[in-house]
């Protein structure tokens, strides 16, 4: 199977390089951090540049599409004019749809849990109200209706907060949190504030099911099985790692500042495991990110 993936210089496409590359013909791409693609067949292209694009499609005649490149930071998009994030995370996303449709390719898009309404007690279905409150989010919404309307054979995930260790420059969260608290230093984190993390292997490993299976045009909450505070996360790394919980500082997010903070999108992932793709509960997946610690 010809799988041809954007984004894998980047903190999900390192994860799916390894796990792809060991039973699949891989081609990964890269924009300016390569990360770990250079251990694979790889390539640097702007994904923005659409003749570069189908001449690609032309030659390697992918079978699978995984589409993860994009603007992936709200405040990063919030930085930006409007039309350059519209150009990478819709314009682009649209360009890959039509051409997965021409060549015949399967789409997996990784969307992001926060084109929901997040202002309820979460758990939400994938048919719950959507509301997506920032740049980023709006942009990966209207990412979502291009695959829609341009492949007729795509996968759409939701994707949860992912947690996990970043390879190579790549840093989340998860990432900052441990190493701070590792170096002694008080964290503040949101107890109001909830999600339904998946861990990077996991995601990885699911992606790479979905590759293989019938199920399509359907659009999937990607996430973990646990509804989990932000502070609950850092309480379980400290747990884990031998860290002071002392070090955890709780805050409300209804008092941060910058850009709104989404109380809850944590989310109902029975449909995922519908399917038989099934995620560990959060503490052991946190306990086997901190055991498999590789920076
Ligand atoms: N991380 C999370 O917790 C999370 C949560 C929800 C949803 N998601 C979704 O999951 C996907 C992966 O997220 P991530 O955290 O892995 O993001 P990431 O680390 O920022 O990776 C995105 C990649 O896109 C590449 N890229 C940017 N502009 C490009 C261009 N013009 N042409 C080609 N590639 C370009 C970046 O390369 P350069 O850095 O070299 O520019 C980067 O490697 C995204 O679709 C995101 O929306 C992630």
């Amino acid at each position: 199977m010809k799988v041809l993936l954007t984004g894998g210089g980047g903190l999900l496409g390192q994860y799916l390089n390894i796990r792809l590359s060991s039973e699949k013909e891989l081609l990964t791409l890269y924009n300016v951090n390569p990360g770990n693609c250079y251990k694979y067949n790889s390539m640097k292209i702007d994904i923005t540049d659409k003749a570069k694009l189908s001449l690609l499609f032309i030659n390697f005649r992918p079978d699978v599409v995984i589409h993860t490149a994009c603007y992936s930071r709200p405040e990063i998009c919030a930085g930006l004019p409007r039309s350059e994030v519209y150009r990478l995370n819709v314009e682009a996303t649209e360009n890959i749809a039509r051409m997965c449709t021409d060549y015949n390719s399967r789409m997996i898009y990784t969307s992001t849990d926060l084109v929901y309404d997040g202002s309820g007690k979460g758990l939400l279905d994938e048919d719950a109200d959507l509301n997506p409150l920032t740049l980023y989010a709006e942009s990966k919404l209207m990412g979502e209706i291009a695959v829609q309307r341009n492949s007729d054979n795509y996968i759409i995930l939701r994707t949860a907060l992912l947690i996990g260790f970043g390879l190579n420059h790549s840093r989340n969260n998860f990432h900052h949190t441990y190493e701070s608290l590792e170096q002694g230093k008080e964290v503040r984190m949101f107890f109001d504030q909830y999600r339904s993390p998946l861990l990077l292997e996991n995601a990885a490993d699911i992606i790479n099911s979905l590759c293989g299976m019938t199920v399509k045009n359907e659009t999937l909450n990607f996430g973990g099985r646990d509804r989990i505070s932000r502070l609950e996360i850092g309480e379980l790394i400290c747990e884990s790692a031998g860290f002071s919980k002392s070090l955890l500082k709780p805050v409300s997010c209804k008092t941060a500042e910058g850009l709104p903070q989404v109380p809850d999108v944590s989310m109902n992932t029975d449909k995922l495991e519908s399917y038989g793709l099934k995620q560990p509960d959060i503490a052991d997946s946190i306990d086997r990110a901190i055991k498999n610690r590789k920076i």
